[in-house]
């Protein structure tokens, strides 16, 4: 039997046979186990003994899936995942999240992938999906089980089709979270797929309301739609950019901290600060979900910060008090200033452990760098290392509720 067709009845059958899913989660559960101890697919297949059936492949993608998405959904030991859904799905904290931002309303999901995004969306919506995949598409239904989803309609098809012409869509939320092309840049919307201008073109008529998951790095001036743009970091990282059109733009750009849930809102700015003529006490990089929204000069509110330097990455505040709380971002405690040939010693002195360099610099010589460095560091404290100009700063992270 073609492979493609297995997978599917495989699929099929687990989301009408309890019994069948639970024998073949626990498969699945032992070859995590296997994960977790280090084998390879080869050895998990060896594994397997010779009774194994040709679905051990398509297991052990979702085996690695699990693993992979760990930290990412609290019921990740039980989705079914493929590579690109596991990759591309929206972590829970920020499923969550627009689910409380958009609520009381119908939505159409234009390309559902593994159904996570609408599974949150349902908590607080009425939801279909589209979705044209379908492996993915049968995986939606499952995970959509496994949550215990209401308010929520999967349907196989590919847009534009059907459900394009809908005359039941007035005033409906129309969502899209297109499709990536592993390893593409995407630079335009336009390079999405669907194209959220085709999207637009087609329900203008009907609605105003869209909302689309589009990648960050998109440049502003690329966007060429009329929207609010909503960036997300979870953990420090950015995310997440969400483009609110019509009735759902409530400011020109925002900015939300996951987990902390700090949201701040208003108009794109470049950073506008005075240049600090040396490092005063404290540190601070603000999260890159303000830098890239353009609202990194609203932490002016919360402290007097002088810039000590900007690049791809971040941008480098620097203040002789630590700021008001909650800072959206991290805040530093500098505990040595020096040259290059000083850091090694002053490292040792200040009790280094862990060596984390904080500035532009290539990852092989970040590695080479912090290898040097924690070599001779045989204390126990965290350091962090930013170079300003000639000159390099050591300081150790304060806690803050971020
Ligand atoms: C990034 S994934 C969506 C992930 C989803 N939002 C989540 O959080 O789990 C995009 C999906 O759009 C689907 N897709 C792309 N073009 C489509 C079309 N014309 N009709 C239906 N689905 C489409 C792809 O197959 C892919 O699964």
């Amino acid at each position: 039997m073609n492979e493609h067709i297995a997978t599917e009845n495989l699929l099929s059958r687990c989301l009408t046979d309890k019994r069948y899913r639970d024998a073949i989660d626990r498969r699945i559960d032992s070859i995590v186990d296997l994960i977790d101890h280090g084998h390879d697919s080869k050895s998990i297949v060896k594994n397997a003994g010779k009774h194994v059936g040709s679905e051990i492949t398509f297991l052990i993608e979702i085996a690695r899936s699990r693993v992979q998405t760990r930290g990412k959904f609290s019921r990740s030991n039980r989705l079914w995942l493929d590579n690109y859904t596991a990759r591309y799905s929206t972590p829970e904290v920020v499923a969550r999240y627009r689910a409380q931002r958009i609520s009381g309303e119908t939505i159409l999901d234009i390309g559902s992938g593994g159904g996570m995004q609408d599974i949150f969306f349902s908590e607080s919506n009425t939801v279909k999906g589209l979705e044209k995949d379908r492996i993915r598409y049968l995986e939606s239904l499952i995970n959509a089980d496994v949550y215990g989803a209401k308010n929520l309609e999967f349907i196989n098809s590919e847009w534009p089709g059907l459900e394009s012409n809908n005359s039941d869509l007035d005033g409906v939320l129309i969502f899209s979270d297109p499709l990536r092309e592993s390893g593409s840049r995407e630079r335009e919307l336009k390079d999405l797929i669907p194209s959220p201008a085709d999207i637009m073109g087609n329900y203008s008529g009907v609605t105003g309301k869209f909302a689309f998951d589009v990648p960050p790095q998109i440049r502003r001036d690329k966007l060429g739609v009329d929207a609010e743009t909503e960036y997300i970091s979870v953990n420090g990282s950015l995310n997440r950019l969400t483009l609110y059109c019509g009735p759902l733009k409530s400011a020109e750009s925002s900015a939300v901290i996951l987990p902390a849930g700090i949201r701040i809102s208003g108009e794109y700015e470049l950073p506008n600060f005075q240049h600090a003529e040396n490092v005063l006490e404290f540190i601070e990089l603000p999260d890159p979900s303000l830098i890239y929204a353009g609202l990194v000069n609203q932490v002016k509110k919360l402290g007097d910060f002088r810039i000590l330097g900007e690049d791809k990455r971040r941008i480098v505040l620097t203040s002789a008090v630590p700021p008001e709380e909650p800072f959206p971002g991290k805040i530093y405690r500098n505990l040595a200033v020096c040259q290059v040939d000083e850091v090694q010693e002053k490292l040792i002195e200040i009790g280094a452990g862990k060596i984390y360099p904080r500035f532009e610099i290539q990852p092989e010589d970040y590695y080479a760098m912090k290898n040097r460095f924690e070599a001779t560091a045989s204390g126990d404290r965290e350091i962090f290392i930013f170079r300003v100009g000639p000159v390099y700063v050591l300081s150790e992270q304060e806690v803050n509720r971020q």
